[in-house]
């Protein structure tokens, strides 16, 4: 059942503008889905569920590994459970990203052990403003903070042992959507006399240092109260006072939880969040406050340089949207949480190639239906994950998906319906058009498009129509010298038949049908 792995413990690199995770000495993308918050919590109600996740096409399963089960009693650990995991994982072929249900999940306490919630007194709760205790500990229990980070040593130091050569635990998720709901900002007393102090010199020198670069929304609160250079955070932050303040402190809380972790294994960590504002209207409280938010990602940042990227749990409609704003300055993008739906198997195709993601992952995987068309996605996805991650930074390569406006160049619109886009990419510019919606459920409208030479393209995906159109205006005349359908195998393109007369249109199109599919075209142009 060991493996025995080569390439050293998985890391980040740095390629061009993107980050690639590196599993055993290769770029590796996350193809992968989270189970339901209980599954990974009994290994017998996890045996029939690794075939199946098998069978999906998964590369990796995001499993929750909580707090209460591995340190019930305090100081006393048990790693069965997570010896499990990683047993069925290794078995299926499966990687794993641990999710560290630790002092928070959801912004509650409820994973923390019997030991922890039942003692107030040592472990002291937030507060609303009324002084009433919450469901939460308080990021400010020095007491917590220390429990925490000592199991989660001792969890890295246990997965090291067992797991340090396989490397089947590829990352860790340190807690899960932490912030504070109900309130802007929690009121135990040691967060209010910590909220009139002078904000941290660290985050003050960033703000200086970093102004052109900030999230348009922590730039204006700064910008509101006078680009302050020192003050209270009321002071400094103005209006933001409240989610800066606890986004600090969570971030504090949660980076000496990882570092205590990376003391033993320095395995890349992250932290995932809630996402908010969803709306015009909504508050810090109403959403968590001070999670990883998109415009809290500055302070996230300076406060916890531990966790090595933040990642957007993307239920929201705007899938587009999201990506953008959580590949601010340079944050890698992994989607650990995403709706389980049709959708998927085309958004993967978008986060991975246009986004350069390092993982996308469906929420409550084990209960997805199956046939299910993320099947097909991820198994061309893995196919081709030597030349994705060879692309991955270069700029040469485009993603899309039909279903909203995911597209990378100038939409074509029809009758206010987005029905393809512009791109230019080499030498040339590409018209897609999606074709007409396909039966719900059967393959996603989406694909991606990678310009190996400046004349000469990899065509993946299903769905759509593709033309070229000249660059240089004095050539008018473009076509398609040879079109091969094909497959990749290891990264190495085994060509099948050559595309010619009707299924090229004598040479004008590409057409990817109701299949995935994966092509390579050679264009030329002539005056
Ligand atoms: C987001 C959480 O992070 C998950 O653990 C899970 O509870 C889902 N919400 C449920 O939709």
């Amino acid at each position: 059942m060991k493996k025995n792995r080569d390439g050293g413990i998985p890391y980040l690199r740095k390629k061009g503008t993107a980050t690639q995770l590196i599993v055993d000495g290769e770029p590796f993308i996350m193809l992968g889905g989270e189970l339901h918050n209980s599954s990974s919590s009994s290994l017998k109600y996890m045996e029939p569920i690794w075939p199946r996740l098998a069978r999906l096409g998964l590369n990796t399963v995001l499993a929750p590994v909580s707090w209460e089960l591995v340190e019930p009693e305090e100081g006393k650990f048990d790693f069965a459970i997570v010896d499990g995991l990683i047993e069925g994982a290794c078995k299926h072929n499966l990687r794993l990203v641990f999710l560290w249900f630790g002092t928070w999940k959801n912004t509650s306490s409820s994973y923390a052990p019997a030991w922890v919630k039942t003692n107030l007194k040592r472990f002291q709760r937030a507060q609303l403003g009324t002084g009433k205790n919450m469901d939460a500990v308080s990021c400010f229990s020095k007491a917590a903070c220390q429990a925490d980070s000592r199991a989660f040593r001792t969890l890295m130091k246990h997965i090291y042992e067992v797991d340090g050569q396989e490397h089947t635990v590829i990352t860790m998720q340190v807690e899960n959507e932490v912030g504070i709901l109900r309130t802007p900002r929690d009121r135990c007393q040691m967060a209010e006399e910590r909220f009139v102090q002078q904000v941290p010199r660290e985050l003050m020198k960033h703000l200086q240092t970093h102004v052109e670069c900030l999230t348009p929304y922590l730039r204006n609160v700064c910008e509101e109260t006078g680009s302050k250079t020192a003050g209270t955070w009321k002071e400094v932050f103005g209006s933001g006072a409240d989610e800066v303040f606890m986004a600090w402190h969570f971030a504090k809380y949660v980076d000496v939880v990882a570092r205590a972790g990376k003391v033993e294994y320095p395995l890349p960590m992250y932290v995932n969040a809630w996402l908010g504002p969803q709306h015009e209207g909504q508050q810090p409280g109403d959403y968590p406050s001070g999670g990883p938010v998109a415009r809290m990602m500055d302070v996230w940042r300076v406060a916890a340089p531990n966790i090595d990227f933040l990642a957007p749990d993307i239920y929201l409609e705007d899938f587009r949207g999201v990506c953008c704003e959580y590949v601010h300055s340079g944050n890698p993008l992994m989607i650990p949480e995403a709706r389980r739906d049709e959708q998927a198997a085309a958004n993967v195709f978008y986060a991975v190639a246009q986004y350069d993601a390092m993982c996308f992952a469906p929420f409550g995987i084990d209960s997805i239906v199956e046939p299910h068309p993320l099947t097909a996605s991820y198994r061309l996805l893995s196919e081709m994950m030597p030349v994705i991650t060879k692309y991955h930074g270069t700029g040469r390569m485009i993603g899309f998906a039909d279903g909203s406006s995911y597209s990378p160049g100038f939409n074509i619109s029809m009758g206010g319906v987005m029905r393809g886009f512009e791109q230019k990419l080499g030498s040339y510019r590409l018209q897609v058009l999606f074709n007409k919606p396909l039966e719900k459920g059967k393959v996603p409208t989406a694909g991606l498009i990678i310009a190996t030479e400046d004349d000469e393209y990899i065509i993946a995906g299903a769905g759509f129509t593709l033309s070229f159109a000249p660059k240089p205006v004095e050539d008018s005349n473009v076509e398609i010298l040879t079109l091969d359908e094909g497959r990749f195998e290891n990264g190495k393109w085994i060509p099948c038949r050559r595309l010619n007369g009707d299924e090229s249109q004598a040479g004008r199109i590409v057409y990817m049908g109701n299949e995935l599919g994966v092509y390579m075209a050679k264009v030329y142009s002539y005056p």
